[in-house]
């Protein structure tokens, strides 16, 4: 494994966008919406730095890979949405690589007509979007390797690694 980004540069530039978005939601109705699992970490770190009123909720977006269901395709499960109807909408996911899961948490959390929607993603895979939109706030642009930890898994390990690194081909 190759360390990526060190633990003090996450706990930075986290705070930096605390900082962003505190100046962008003052006076409004926030709440962040995280994409489990992957967005634990950072939430728990982001949400610390927002210094604005706000709520929190999660919701569960996974991609089925089995020889079921084609592969790649994604479900957004909204059982525990809170309710958002005209409130601010920030959702939050650990990285942004083709924009898929990012794009369809905003369409799903849209039909519960929020006043409005916003992404922050903490990783953006350059080269990988596959989507016409951008998040709003991001944290590190990253090459296009496969990252675990800060909330990131590998099969469901790594995720409670303080620091990212990139796993390399002979750690798959
Ligand atoms: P997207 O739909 O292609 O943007 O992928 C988003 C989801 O794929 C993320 O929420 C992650 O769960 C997972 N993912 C994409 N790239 C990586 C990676 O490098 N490491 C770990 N998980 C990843
Ligand atoms: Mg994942």
């Amino acid at each position: 494994m190759r360390r990526l980004i060190e633990q003090h540069e996450i706990q930075q530039r986290v705070h930096a966008l605390g900082t962003e978005i505190s100046n962008l939601y003052r006076g409004r109705d926030l709440t962040v919406i995280g994409a489990l699992t992957g967005c634990m970490l950072f939430m728990a770190d982001l949400v610390r730095a927002i210094d604005v009123p706000h709520r929190i909720g999660v919701v569960q977006a996974s991609s089925y890979r089995g020889a079921t269901t084609r592969p790649g395709e994604l479900t957004v499960e909204l059982g525990l949405l809170p309710d958002i109807r005209g409130r601010d909408v920030l959702i939050l996911d650990d990285i942004f690589d083709t924009g898929n899961t990012m794009e369809k948490l905003v369409t799903a959390l849209q039909s519960r007509e929020p006043a409005s929607v916003r992404t922050v993603a903490l990783l953006v895979k350059e080269g990988k979007s596959e989507v016409e939109m951008k998040p709003d706030f991001f944290g590190f642009k990253i090459p296009d390797a496969f990252v675990v930890g800060y909330g990131l898994d590998y099969d469901d390990d790594y995720r409670h690694l303080p620091f990212i690194e990139a796993l390399d081909e002979a750690d798959l």
